[in-house]
């Protein structure tokens, strides 16, 4: 099984996003900013950091923003260079990618997230490829988290998932690992338990959105089971694949956020912040003039 370098990373945004409404109703989930970037931004960033070079969007109608954001605007550098803003220019053009490096495809029914994936086969093709869900902001800007896993593929290869080690009574909220092996923060997947009963879960690991995958799942993808909700589910098909290729989880150590929904969004929209040295300040004395500073 190849090890060859990820140059390919899926991003599933065609979600309705219903979890964040009325905000997501003419905006796309993944454009909602944690202090003055968009999900998206954050997401691709990290793809970039691990060496990835083709950005496949699996877009939906009304979601022609997220590629315009990594595109020129070019009425607006101008105006901004007219002005001498040139901070502010920086800022735009630091959200481009180089020509060429997105890819998009439709999902024209929002079908699941396995059925996003299936969307982007033609670009896939025969190779491993990374998907990152940027609704999951993945904190952890020294060691960025696809960067670590691609790492750590080019040791196992096959398939690798990450997974956060989360208290006991939040395992009946996620995908849990059944573990086989460790060696340091890897770990061998031996089942994935979908919201285990509370007291009854394998481990402490749970699924996270950043994956690397085999293309094989394509194929399983395609069968088109419905599985939780009546979505195609991306990790059913996974889940297929353990037993038959090599399958491991690597746990993830800086902080995660879930920006798909209300709260997790507030919370990395504060840490964010209290780490920025031009708003951290401000933010801190607002907190501690509630006694949470
Ligand atoms: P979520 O389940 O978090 O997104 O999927 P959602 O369905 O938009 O959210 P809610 O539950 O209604 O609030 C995780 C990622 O998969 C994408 C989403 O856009 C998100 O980035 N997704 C999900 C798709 O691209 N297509 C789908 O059919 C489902």
């Amino acid at each position: 099984m190849s090890r060859s370098p990820v140059r390919t990373a899926v991003f599933p945004i065609a979600g309705q996003g219903t979890r964040f409404l009325p905000a997501t109703k003419a905006i796309p989930k993944e454009m909602l900013p944690v202090v003055d970037k968009p999900l998206l931004q954050y997401a691709v960033e990290e793809a970039l950091a691990a060496g990835i070079e083709r950005m496949v969007f699996v877009t939906a109608r009304g979601k022609g923003a997220m590629e315009d954001h990594f595109d020129i605007a070019a009425e607006l550098a101008a105006s901004l260079q007219a002005k001498g803003k040139t901070a502010e220019l920086a800022l735009i053009n630091d959200a481009r990618l180089l020509p060429g490096s997105i890819l998009s495809v439709r999902q024209q029914e929002p079908l699941g997230l396995g059925h996003a994936v299936w969307c982007a086969r033609h670009v896939i093709g025969n190779d491993a490829f990374a998907v990152l869900l940027p609704d999951e902001l993945l904190w952890s800007p020294a060691n960025p988290a696809l960067a670590e896993m691609h790492t750590a593929y080019s040791r196992v290869g096959g398939n690798l998932i990450s997974v956060l080690e989360v208290p006991e009574d939040h395992t009946h909220r996620y995908g849990i690992v059944t573990p086989g092996q460790v060696d340091g923060l890897i770990t061998e997947v031996k089942s994935l338990v979908e919201k285990p009963k509370p007291g009854t879960a394998p481990s402490r690991l749970a699924v996270i959105g950043r994956y690397i995958l085999q293309p094989e799942v394509i194929a399983l993808l395609a069968e088109g089971t419905r599985g939780a909700g009546g979505e195609i589910q991306l990790t059913d098909a996974m889940a297929q694949l353990i037993g038959v290729q090599p399958f491991h989880a690597l746990t993830f150590t800086g902080e995660r956020f879930d920006c798909g929904d209300k709260a997790g969004h507030i919370t990395a929209n504060i840490a964010l912040a209290l780490e920025r040295p031009d708003i951290g300040p401000s933010v801190r004395e607002w907190l501690a003039t509630r006694n949470l500073g």
